[in-house]
């Protein structure tokens, strides 16, 4: 089956097949030579003050940065245009009073539209600005250096769901603002689900120690504790940071701008044939994802059934606002050009077959 998914991604046999080395164990020098290189390179990559690995999907990454970002009392302003934004809501509101803002119909987050908000909610106390970055439901990339930059201009502290971003979405600490960051194996970078990666500034450790324990499981100060000895203070997902060892040393050689531009090209090309096909596209341009496109689609979950049955491709179904109106092509994990060719040249057959 070709998946055009936004995760689990088809994963490169390469990355697949180092789950399978031998198992160690997640104490002692065999594992600190496995752990240490990689959150150095996480580190040099995302120009994080630090980085963990945490075993467990996306929403680990996100809660964990989230519960561990305010002191008791805290305020949080949460912005939000689709499932996951509003997911990042919830989280937010188990641990702190929290504001709200969310737009429609794919609209995409930029300076303009979030700075009377986070000028409201910085003058009313709010410390922490969360969002998504890129938002998978629709595919929405968010303008999301410049809004940080001005929260942080504001006192604020900032909170990235980087779940299905990184790497195609680059992110440089430092230079983009951005406080708390996370993502996930199974998404861009092209792992097998089951780890997530979290990374802070100097500003967001400063907050974990200043953060009350809240759980056990997350508990950032003891990740803080175990990374010192190259160590997690649970047992790690072994067998998924050995296929993610294979999958940094890919990037490594690619280079992170390289694999963006990569996507990017794809991404543009999916676009340009599902219009040329007849296809509304649903993200509002200046927005536009590099991975995830959704489309409008009549007969969306005919069309997604008849193209695993008859052409072994499988697309990302419709989502949240758009779970009955669009199916979604995605190029993340495993695919190509040729690949993207081959899975579109299906669509455009199935359109026909069906006639939609
Ligand atoms: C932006 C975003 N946040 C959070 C999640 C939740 O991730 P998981 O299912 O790995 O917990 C997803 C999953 O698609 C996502 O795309």
């Amino acid at each position: 089956m070709m998946l055009f998914t936004p995760g689990p991604v088809a994963v490169h046999p390469a990355i697949s097949q180092a789950q399978t080395l031998e198992m160690i164990t997640h104490r002692g020098k065999p594992y600190q030579a496995l752990y240490a290189p990689i959150l150095a390179d996480l580190k040099s990559m995302l120009n994080a003050a630090e980085v963990h690995l945490m075993t467990g999907s996306g929403t680990l990454g996100v809660e964990a940065n989230v519960q561990n970002a305010l002191p008791p009392g805290g305020k949080a302003l949460v912005l939000s245009n689709g499932a996951f934004g509003d997911k990042l809501k919830e989280h937010c509101a188990l641990y702190y009073e929290t504001r709200f803002e969310r737009l429609k119909d794919a609209k995409g987050w930029n300076l303009e539209r979030a700075k009377p908000h986070i000028d409201k909610a910085a003058s009313e106390g709010c410390r922490l600005l969360a969002m998504v970055h890129h938002e998978t439901s629709p595919g929405i990339l968010n303008h999301v250096r410049e809004i940080c930059q001005y929260a942080k201009s504001k006192g604020m502290l900032t909170l990235l769901d980087g779940t299905s971003a990184w790497p195609a979405n680059p992110i440089n600490h430092q230079e983009d603002s951005v406080d708390f960051y996370s993502w996930a194996s199974q998404k861009s970078i092209g792992c097998p689900p089951g780890l997530c990666g979290v990374s802070h500034s100097p500003d967001a450790v400063k907050a974990i120690e200043a953060s009350p324990v809240r759980s056990n499981f997350m508990n950032l100060k003891a990740y803080r504790k175990m990374a010192a000895k190259s160590e997690n203070p649970t047992t790690p997902a072994i067998s998924i940071i050995y296929s993610l060892r294979v999958a940094l040393d890919d990037l490594k050689k690619e280079g992170i701008p390289a694999f963006s531009a990569r996507n990017q090209e794809m991404a543009a090309r999916v676009r340009e044939r599902l219009q040329k096909m007849g296809f509304k596209l649903v993200t509002e341009p200046g927005f536009e994802s590099s991975t995830v496109t959704a489309f409008f689609c009549s007969k969306n979950k005919e069309v997604n059934s008849k193209l695993q049955s008859d052409y072994s491709v499988k697309l990302g179904g419709g989502h949240a606002d758009w779970a009955e109106t669009t199916l979604r092509f995605c190029n993340m994990g495993d695919v190509d050009m040729e690949k993207v060719e081959k899975g579109l040249d299906a669509l455009e057959k199935v359109k026909q077959e069906l006639g939609v």
